[in-house]
């Protein structure tokens, strides 16, 4: 695997590969990788001839009292990950490399009919900062193909609309969520919960499965069951941020002429925030 981080080198790397005909899968990570993230890895490496993996941990998308420096960076292990699982080049840029006059001048990347509700409401900003980095490392990178986990479920839904509001020739590939035996979804946050807090992470899969049964079952009481949820998070001990029943395509609240949802959730376990979420098709 080369280790590239300076943009004019990859995209003279990327140049070369592209002029013998290989096609490019890209999968951009802020690095602290888990199975989760090398399960893209392997997707990527199924879709195209070449892998690209991006580490950067992006200043734009934390809000200011949110954990940027806190953020793990584990970047000889996460090499390590990267090389078993067959990646060809690992893009590391610096943040004077991404954002050469700082995250403030810079021209932005919006999606606002996709943020207005869940992690868009309690993290002004959040996406803006995402979408406009992965704007930036699309232009870095110019794959064929990038690859995203579905935990994120509204972050795959704003880089899906605004690849193809802004004519991106990229085809956006969603994997499903990677989880613990104990259903707890991967993510690098589980690396701040203590053992135990780690068996209460796992309920919220169990809470989603709950109201995804309920559903099934022809319950459409979309607010009672929301608040239901809720109800039994906090009994455990978790801080609610929000507990959604949505359209999966809109990502507006569902109504009762919907037959196909997601449900989103995210809450607090001490300072750790933590989001999951389940389709249900009827
Ligand atoms: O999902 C992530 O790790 C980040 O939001 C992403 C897509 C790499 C952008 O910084």
């Amino acid at each position: 695997m080369q280790t590239i981080n300076d943009t004019a080198e990859l995209r003279q790397v990327i140049q070369r590969y592209k002029q013998a005909g290989k096609t490019i899968a890209f999968v951009p990570t802020m690095g602290n990788l888990h199975e989760g993230h090398l399960s893209l890895v392997d997707k990527a490496k199924e879709q195209s001839d070449i892998v690209v993996a991006s580490i950067f941990v992006n200043p734009m998308q934390f809000g200011e009292n949110e954990d940027l420096d806190a953020y793990p960076r584990t970047l000889e292990a996460d090499s390590i990950g990267l090389v078993e699982h067959g990646c060809d080049i690992l893009f590391s840029p610096s943040a004077k490399e991404v954002y050469p006059n700082g995250t403030q001048a810079e021209t932005r990347v919006d999606v606002p009919s996709l943020v207005e509700h869940h992690c868009g409401e309690s993290r002004p900003g959040h996406f803006i900062g995402v979408a406009t980095v992965v704007t930036k490392l699309f232009n870095m990178v110019q794959p064929d193909t990038a690859i995203f986990g579905e935990k994120d479920f509204q972050q795959l839904a704003v880089i899906r609309k605004m690849t193809l509001d802004l004519c991106m020739p990229i085809r956006i590939i969603g994997v499903p969520i990677s989880r613990e035996p104990s259903g707890l979804a991967r993510s690098s946050r589980n690396g701040y919960l203590s053992t135990e807090e780690k068996t209460t992470a796992a309920r919220i899969y169990q809470t989603l499965l709950q109201c995804k049964k309920s559903l099934e079952n022809g319950n459409k009481d979309f607010e009672r069951l929301s608040k239901k949820a809720i109800e039994s998070l906090e009994s455990l001990g978790f801080k609610k941020d929000y507990f959604n029943i949505a359209n999966p395509n809109t990502l507006e609240n569902a109504t009762l002429n919907d037959n196909e949802y997601v449900i989103l959730v995210a809450a607090w376990l001490g300072s750790t925030r933590l989001i999951d979420n389940i389709g249900v098709k009827l």
